[in-house]
């Protein structure tokens, strides 16, 4: 019976133990490094999308999506801090409901890491085009190689995102090369976007005009299931400005007093992301104005859609917030900064590709950890002889989030990746309640307060989030689910490694090597993203 597959908590925590990792971190390294992992396209991009989803209502859209996932923080810290292992969602699940769901778990999770990293990457090429190539040399790139032609339900109208498509190939590369950021230029990432979104909060919000928020919720606030419009709808989406806060809860292994630095960590760093987010919002639509253009029947037409391209291809709505590529500096430019506006527009520029970074990472080393497991491929879990990378797996991640990135817009990206994480960070709540129930004499060294109520409103902010995106979004999990489910059943319930009695406590095989450049990198493809850790 393959729900009765549970790997062995035990054995899971022994490869733990086996690795040992220095317990170094502070609160405040964490909430840097969560900091570090949430900031990207979700604000400097989505924003508009966002506004023209709900308009001024999303300033409460970003209060709903942050409560959501604070609720589900909680769950992700006693969760980590009981099974401190690499794997994230996917191992939870492996320890306490058994490898089929496990498996659906990992599978989802490609939504969230791949498809999240192709986002990124179509929201860096908006900054790429529109500030760096435009606004510094001069250059237009032709509308044929600045967006891709698929849109589910809607043609933006493009052949193709080169410069997204090439930056998701640059990140590849590097990784597989084995480079990650150091701590010193995570670090000055983080204080360039913090500083960005600062500067702009700070030209923006003394000049916030109050009539500008009138109407508040201009298309309500449910604009009903699967429409992804209101500012429900609004949040479902921007929802992905948080998506990487989960990536703290990897480094509970190796943080300093975990039951008071881990949920600081993820809570500290949601909450400044919240505050920050909502400010910006305000700037941004007190400002210059964030209504969204309305279609017939009062319904906005559907962000990244055809019908709203050509609205914003006209002298009356093209300066407006909804139709714009690069939202913050946007702003900044109408309201008289353009210097300004430009500048944060580099900032943006050089900032994005730490998250498709992370994000690519993270990917990678889920799939490693199911290959390991038997779930997937050996040969995915190859290591490079001289990179100590994982190479195979990175290439073809890299591959098809290049693909991603190429051809399809941002905001229906971001939809596709939320409907991923919003089912793993469910599952993240089931796999908690499973756990207090199966073994609740297990050492916790925190414990989610309130968990039969904390819990249950994970579940349901989750789901209820799922039901208000896109209705394209939302069918594309059920899909690809059943993709995984028909790969499951074809290999992995032979090969699983559980299911043929092979669970030993595994080491990666590359532990023993010597880092590649002694002292500086660990090329241990199962750590968790420690590098950018500041
Ligand atoms: N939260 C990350 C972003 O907004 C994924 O880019």
């Amino acid at each position: 019976m393959i729900l009765g597959r549970v790997k062995p908590l035990d054995a899971i925590l022994a490869t733990a133990e086996k690795k040992a990792l220095h317990r170094s971190l502070g609160a405040l390294q964490l909430t840097l490094f969560g900091v570090g992992c949430i900031i990207g396209t979700g604000i400097f991009v989505l924003t508009s999308a966002g506004a023209q989803k709900a308009g001024p209502g999303l300033m409460l859209a970003f209060v709903i999506a942050g409560l959501v996932c604070l609720v589900a923080a909680l769950c992700y810290a006693e969760i980590a801090s009981t099974i401190p292992v690499a794997g994230s969602a996917y191992t939870y699940s492996y320890a306490t409901m058994g490898e089929f769901l496990a498996w659906t778990v990992g599978w989802a999770l490609v939504l969230e890491y791949a498809i999240a990293a192709a986002a990124v990457s179509v929201g860096w090429s908006g900054y790429f085009a529109g500030t760096i190539l435009n606004e510094f040399f001069g250059v237009t790139l032709p509308p044929f190689l600045a967006a891709g032609p698929l849109a589910l339900g809607g043609q933006p109208g493009g052949l193709v995102n080169l410069p997204a498509a090439l930056i998701a190939l640059l990140v590849t590369w590097l990784l597989m090369l084995g480079t990650n950021e150091s701590a010193k230029v995570n670090a000055a990432l983080v204080a360039i976007k913090v500083s960005a979104l600062t500067a702009f909060i700070v030209l923006t919000v003394p000049e916030v005009e109050l009539a500008r928020f009138n109407p508040f919720l201009p298309a309500g606030l449910f604009g009903g299931i699967g429409a992804g419009v209101g500012a429900v709808g609004a949040a479902a989406t921007i929802f992905f400005a948080y998506v990487g806060f989960d990536a703290v809860s990897t480094a509970a292994e190796e943080t300093r007093n975990p039951q008071r630095n881990v949920p600081i960590g993820l809570v500290g760093s949601l909450l400044i992301c919240t505050i920050f987010y909502v400010l910006v919002a305000a700037g941004a639509i007190g400002t210059i104005g964030g209504q969204p253009i309305m279609g017939p029947g009062g319904v906005p037409f559907p962000a990244g859609s055809e019908e709203l391209a050509r609205q914003c291809a006209s002298a009356a709505h093209a300066a407006k917030l909804v139709c714009s590529d690069e939202a913050l500096a946007h702003v900044l430019r109408e309201i008289g900064y353009s210097r300004i506006g430009n500048i944060l527009g580099v900032a943006a520029f050089l900032a994005l590709p730490s998250v498709i970074l992370v994000l690519l990472f993270a990917q990678t080393r889920i799939f490693f950890v199911m290959s390991r497991d038997g779930l997937l491929p050996e040969v995915l879990s190859r290591v490079h002889p001289k990179w100590k990378t994982p190479h195979v797996v990175t290439a073809i991640t890299g591959l098809v989030v290049a693909i991603g990135a190429a051809f399809f817009p941002v905001g229906q990206l971001a939809d596709i990746a939320n409907a991923g994480t919003l089912y793993a960070f469910l599952m993240v709540a089931v796999a908690v309640m499973v756990l207090r129930r199966t073994d609740p004499h297990r050492p916790r060294s925190f414990r989610t307060p309130m968990l039969w109520l904390v819990g249950p409103a994970t579940i349901f902010g989750c789901g209820f989030l799922f039901l208000n995106l896109p209705r394209e979004a939302m069918l594309v999990l059920p899909a690809w689910t059943a993709i995984g489910i028909l790969v499951y059943a074809l290999y992995g319930y032979r090969k699983s490694h559980l299911g043929r009695g092979l669970v030993e406590v595994h080491e990666p095989e590359i532990h023993d090597l010597e880092p590649a450049i002694p002292g500086v990198d660990e090329r241990d493809p199962l750590d968790p993203p420690r590098a950018p850790i500041v």
